[in-house]
């Protein structure tokens, strides 16, 4: 994928962050996301991509826009695929919380495991970590493992763990194991991409969430070489054959790195609607707006931060998007 695709990514997950972040504490999820759906389509539409989304709001009847099987970009390009998250973290923004980020994920057609919305279970880390996990070891070695593989005690190790009560028994394990724990209300994505920095505070992320998160968590950590690991957690029948449809014959397996997001190819932008370990959040001003965005290249390894002042006055457009 060419480079300037990568700037092409970070203006779509601006604008999803834009609109999203109007709606901060305004406690209507469902509008927030719209609207962060609204502005990613439109910016999405001025893009020269031949793009499909693989990962998205849901299936053709479920979501007006950005679902799976919805071609996005003008066509002219590249054919990818496109991972998109328009509004990770609904709640976090419904109630002016910490942790919400706009994320896309792009990569060549077959890379990125079309992971149905269900759960799963996952452990994550950044580069230093890599090759130092093992979803299916108990807790207490992995933490044990990581800390030798980071150079410091467990007790100085941060995890962040969902808080929710299916996380009971490892919320106890970490304690037990003498590590700090960061419980979040919700927003996974952006504390696994963020333990692949050492200014983040955060070594390692675990524990049950979204399957689809999963995905785009592990495509940022591809292009940072770090790892995550998966496995489905399927709770009906309909769930499992969705998985098998996806075309995992055994939907319990280990999905490793290379089953969760196959090249290097991918191009990984998330930007902050409310601030996060990952990155700050949306800040508005008297001519408009600045925003944190971080975007990088698998191919060649380039993270690039970006904060960037919007003037209002100057593109109406943008002033629009984020009020209407
Ligand atoms: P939404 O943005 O769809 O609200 O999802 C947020 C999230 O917290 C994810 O980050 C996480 O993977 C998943 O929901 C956890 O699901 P649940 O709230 O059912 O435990």
């Amino acid at each position: 994928m060419e480079r300037g695709l990568t700037l092409e990514i970070a203006r779509v997950t601006e604008a999803a962050a834009l609109a999203a972040a109007r709606w901060l504490g305004r406690g209507d999820k469902i509008a927030a996301d719209d609207a962060a759906v609204t502005a990613m389509r439109a910016v999405f539409d001025s893009i020269d991509v031949d793009g499909t989304v693989v990962i998205g709001e849901g299936e053709m009847d479920e979501a007006p826009m950005l679902y799976i099987g919805e071609k996005v970009g003008t066509g002219k390009g590249l054919k990818v695929d496109i991972a998109v998250d328009p509004l990770e973290g609904t709640n976090i923004v419904a109630k002016g919380l910490t942790g919400a980020i706009a994320v896309v994920a792009v990569a060549e057609t077959g890379c990125l495991l079309h992971a149905p919305d269900m759960y799963m279970d996952k452990i994550a880390v950044g580069p230093k970590a890599a090759g130092s996990i093992n979803l299916d070891a108990p807790v207490k070695e992995n933490l044990k493992s990581v800390s030798s593989a980071l150079g410091k005690s467990v007790s100085d190790l941060t995890v962040v763990i969902l808080d929710r009560p299916r996380h009971n028994k490892i919320i106890q394990e970490v304690r037990e194991a003498g590590a700090r724990i960061k419980l979040i209300s919700d927003g996974d994505v952006a504390p696994a991409v963020a333990t692949a920095f050492d200014h983040s505070g955060v070594d390692i992320m675990m524990g049950i969430g979204g399957a689809p998160e999963g995905v785009l968590a592990a495509a940022a950590l591809k292009c940072m070489g770090g790892e995550m690991q998966g496995r489905l957690v399927p709770e009906t029948e309909e769930e499992i054959v969705r998985a098998q449809k996806m075309g995992l014959k055994d939907v319990h397996q280990l999905l490793t790195m290379n089953d969760l997001v196959k090249c290097e190819d991918v191009i990984f932008a998330a930007s902050g609607i409310t601030d996060s370990s990952l990155l700050k959040g949306v800040l508005f001003n008297a001519t408009g707006a600045i925003t944190h965005t971080v975007v990088m290249r698998g191919k060649t390894g380039t993270i690039r931060f970006i904060e960037a002042i919007h003037r209002f006055d100057k593109k109406p457009q943008w002033k629009k998007m984020c009020t209407d």
